[in-house]
């Protein structure tokens, strides 16, 4: 059994639980929760839940009209500001779970139940909520703690593949940013991995948590040093929104957005020898796509990540690595960026 985890996020405290196996009625079926779910973690999970919402799965639900129908249960529910609302499911359920809980009656209580390695490792840690608005992602939202994330690593058995390895991509992030040991051991051991043997991936877990956590509860708002969790993702999420969130979910993308980060570290002559070359390694034994194919063309990319949240003035400030667990922002000019996309 691992030890549960502690964090001080802003003013607020996260636990954060490993369970064998989560007896999800016992706590849903309480008159005073709202436990919002996808279709998918529905079926696996909602019997007996008092009152459940249930979402199309997919980045298309992160939307007002979710968060819309989420706050007409709790308000029809009855529920208090020291009700409970319940996030079951992935990053698009954790995100709008909690941005719900923190605008209901000024903010309710929140308890996440992450069900992909994505979320397990990223999406439910830390505080970040939101939705999209248009193709822009995460362009609303707040930061709000859950109170109590539980972990039930069994769930990750029933992920599809392809949505398994879009969370490995975040794993591989977290372990460039903070974890040595964990880069190692991500690229050691392929065959456990992709198998999804639940101590290794226990571990991968559980390591990830503690590095986004320490980072978080220095900077929980991110005024600094917590934007050098979004390694790759300026990329990542100009690459989702030029290609219609159809073609890369947030995972593929994330991978590809930590190649390009790695070059273009390179390119501006600031990322050790080698460096981007282990990176591209770790990502091509794990067979995730670092070239986007001729159709979609610098400029489009360039104009999406200007249009991303994480621009200041008029050049871009990205994430850089100078070598692993040395990550720092960077202005960089266009002209840099689309040398390594062209
Ligand atoms: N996913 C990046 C963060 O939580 O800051």
């Amino acid at each position: 059994m691992m030890e549960p985890l502690e964090f001080t996020f802003g003013a607020c405290k996260s636990f954060i639980r490993f369970e064998d196996s989560v007896k999800l009625s016992d706590m849903t079926s309480r008159k005073d929760t709202v436990t919002v779910f996808d279709l998918n973690t529905y079926s696996l999970f909602g019997k007996d839940t008092s009152n459940p919402v249930v979402l199309n799965p997919g980045e298309s639900s992160k939307c007002w009209q979710s968060v819309e129908k989420i706050i007409r249960k709790a308000v029809h529910s009855g529920l208090g500001r020291d009700g409970v609302i319940i996030g079951v499911g992935g990053g698009v359920i954790c995100d709008l779970a909690s941005f719900s809980a923190s605008i209901y009656m000024r903010g309710c209580r929140l308890v996440l139940i992450p069900t992909s390695l994505l979320a397990m490792v990223d999406a439910a840690i830390g505080g970040k909520t939101g939705i999209n608005i248009n193709s822009y992602k995460n362009m609303a939202g707040t930061f709000y703690p859950a109170e109590e994330i539980c972990l039930f690593i069994k769930a990750i058995k029933s992920l599809p593949f392809r949505e398994y390895k879009a969370g490995l991509a975040e794993a591989i992030k977290t372990a460039m940013i903070g974890d040595a040991d964990l880069f190692n051991l991500l690229s050691e051991k392929i065959h456990e991995i992709m198998d999804r043997q639940p101590q290794i991936l226990k571990e991968i877990i559980h390591r990830c948590i503690i590095v986004k956590g320490r980072v978080v509860e220095q900077d929980f708002r991110e005024a600094g040093k917590r934007a050098i969790l979004n390694l790759g993702h300026t990329f990542a999420h100009a690459l989702e929104a030029v290609s219609g969130f159809k073609h890369w979910n947030h995972g593929e993308a994330v991978a590809w957005g930590l190649a390009k980060a790695v070059e273009l570290g390179e390119r501006i002559g600031v990322t050790e020898k080698g460096y981007a070359h282990s990176v591209k390694k770790i990502l091509s034994d794990y067979e995730y796509r670092l070239e986007t194919g001729g159709s979609i063309s610098a400029s489009e990319l360039i104009q999406a990540m200007h249009a991303d949240k994480k621009k200041r003035g008029g050049m871009m400030r990205l994430v850089i690595q100078r070598g692993i667990c040395d990550t720092f922002l960077e202005h960089i000019e266009d002209g840099q960026i689309r040398a390594i996309l062209s």
